[in-house]
């Protein structure tokens, strides 16, 4: 028995959350797994009618919960970043989620915009690193409306450390953003890469970086990578440079089988990677704290412009619901949801973006149904 929050937010969320769960209770079934389900409002709605983003007793109650399973949220009513900010972020640093997991990978008879490849050659993880990097919010910008307290606290800091004068000779205006990569923090997640590979049966992880640049913050990432790939003998590794494997996702995806990035890198990559893999509406994402709350999501945002209308693409959402299991142990639950995608994506049964005519629902009950059958034999 999973006790899973559920976040289905706004426009075409709780469409695809609807499908999820059909799909994962319908896994259940066969599976002997019982969920419960306890649903939130989180999302523009609440957020207009109360004034209210998250709240401190929810949290407190998702914090005893054995996973999230999240739509998306965002809404043309409110301002950009609020919902964006307030709901996801907040969890994802709440919950230390410092993995962010996306599978790369091309179902046979989707088309991929890449020339001569197919689902041989498109099936890897990209692992990026959640917490760190230019995210973390320190930063500011020196102009002249700045007071100067403010400028002279921030320039002496940099002059002490860094040897820069942030005010430059003549400079109207300078802005700067500080990266920060710890000890700690990249080995976890590169340490949960490994374990990936070694739970897949994977035998390559490939590391991303800008040390020949950006030399302090990726120096350290690497000796942290050396450092956690000679406890795994059996692991091929590398480091490749993110401008060249921006390349290399393009012209020989069948090279990865697990990339583990940092954070900006990562960022970028994984849409990239969702390109690659057939589109935004097949592409899944976890936020993982292996030792806490995880939360499940789609890739894709609340498509306002598709809302409402059952033509908003599940599988994602569905996906998200396999790579929930499978953080949750449930190895052989996930592959039967995964099995159920490729068949019914197989069979036809697609949303508009597919290049089909099935709705929403319809493709969660071909899922579903496909589940069945498979459980069946
Ligand atoms: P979006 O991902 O919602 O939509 C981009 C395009 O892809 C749209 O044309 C949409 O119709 C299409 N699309 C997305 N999901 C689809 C699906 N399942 N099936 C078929 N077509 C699909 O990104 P957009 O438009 O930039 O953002 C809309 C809102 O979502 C904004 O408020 C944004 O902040 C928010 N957002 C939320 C995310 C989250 O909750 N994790 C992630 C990305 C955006
Ligand atoms: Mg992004």
């Amino acid at each position: 028995m999973y006790r899973i929050a559920v976040i289905p937010g706004d426009g075409i969320g709780p469409e695809v959350v609807a499908e999820g769960i059909k799909v994962l209770e319908a896994c259940g079934e066969v599976h002997g797994i019982e969920f419960e389900w306890l649903r939130y409002p989180f999302g523009a709605e609440h957020y207009l009618s109360t004034g209210e983003t998250l709240d401190e007793d929810s949290l407190e109650e998702l914090s005893r919960c054995d996973a999230i399973y999240m739509g998306a949220v965002g809404d043309p009513r409110v301002e950009p970043g609020v919902l964006e900010r307030g709901i996801l972020l907040r969890l994802r640093f709440y919950f230390d989620q410092y993995v962010n997991l996306r599978p790369v990978r091309l179902y046979p008879g989707i088309d991929t915009p890449l020339k001569g490849k197919s689902h041989e050659h498109i099936n890897f993880y990209v692992v990026r690193e959640n917490t760190e990097d230019f995210y973390v919010g320190a930063g500011a910008r020196v102009r002249s409306g700045s007071s100067r307290e403010e400028v002279e606290v921030v320039r002496e800091l940099y002059r002490l450390k860094f040897g820069i004068d942030i005010e430059k000779e003549g400079a109207e205006e300078v802005a700067f953003q500080l990266g920060v990569i710890s000890k700690e923090g990249a080995e976890r997640v590169i340490r949960y890469a490994f374990e990936l590979a070694v739970r897949e049966g994977m035998s390559r992880v490939s590391s991303v970086d800008k040390a020949n640049v950006l030399t302090h913050m990726y120096s350290l990432w690497r000796e942290v990578f050396e450092r956690v790939a000679a406890e795994h003998e059996g692991i091929e590794t590398e480091h490749v440079y993110v401008d060249a494997i921006t390349m290399y996702f393009l012209t020989r995806p069948e090279h990865f089988q697990v990339v583990v990035t940092p954070n900006m890198f990562g960022d970028i990559l994984t849409d990239l990677g969702a390109q690659i893999q057939g589109g935004i509406g097949l592409a899944p994402s976890g936020n993982i704290n292996p030792e806490g709350v995880s939360m499940f999501e789609p890739v894709h945002g609340s498509a306002p412009d598709i809302a409402g209308r059952g033509l908003a693409n599940p599988v994602a959402q569905i996906l998200a619901g396999a790579l929930m299991l499978r953080e949750l142990g449930e190895a052989e639950a996930a592959e039967l949801v995964e099995r159920a995608v490729a068949e019914a994506l197989r069979s036809g049964v697609r949303t508009p973006d597919l290049g089909g005519r099935a709705s929403t629902s319809e493709v969660g009950d071909a899922v579903a149904q496909k589940l069945r059958e498979l459980a069946e034999h």
